[in-house]
């Protein structure tokens, strides 16, 4: 028996004010998009911008359903906007940020599993890393520099062959 022994490196913003320009830019877009949410069962508001290869940013945002299951994350939102509009162009950047009608969110909030399993799959095919971004409403923004520093053992296409 071996021991496999994992470790990432995250990089942490005391606040947006100490992220490059552009990143400011596009986190400043995901509020806009997280304003926008469709949130009215879990009050809770996510927005997400992406920076493609091509320097267009694609908003997205959480679209709840009264058939809870049927709604989907922002992230995938802003993802499936940019593979459907613009099929090919890597992904730069992606920012996400939260806000709660019913606490203040300090805690940078990351994608969730699912998010993150679709943010590898466009990663694994453009073979350029995405840089991942995520806060709260307020406070500390946290860096991954790489998808599969929050999924590591990606479950990829290559196990279907
Ligand atoms: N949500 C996202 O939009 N992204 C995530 O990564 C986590 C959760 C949304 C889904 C749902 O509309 C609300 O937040 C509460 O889970």
């Amino acid at each position: 028996m071996k021991k496999l022994d994992i470790s990432i490196v995250l990089d942490v913003y005391d606040s947006v004010d100490e992220l490059p320009a552009t990143i400011q830019k596009l986190m400043q877009s995901a509020k806009q998009a997280r304003d926008r949410a469709y949130a009215p069962y879990s009050s809770f508001m996510v927005g997400s911008s992406i920076e493609l290869a091509n320097g267009i940013i694609v908003q997205g945002n959480n679209q709840e359903n009264a058939a809870y299951p049927s709604g989907l994350c922002a992230e995938r939102v802003a993802v499936f906007y940019a593979g459907a509009t613009y099929p090919g162009v890597a992904i730069k950047n992606i920012a996400i940020t939260v806000r709660s009608l019913h606490h203040t969110v300090l805690v940078p909030t990351p994608p969730c599993g699912s998010c993150r399993q679709v943010l590898a799959e466009y990663e694994v095919n453009q073979e350029d890393p995405i840089n991942v971004y995520f806060m709260g409403e307020t406070g500390q923004v946290v860096r991954a520099k790489s998808v599969k520093d929050l999924l590591p053992l990606i479950f990829d296409s290559s196990f279907l062959k």
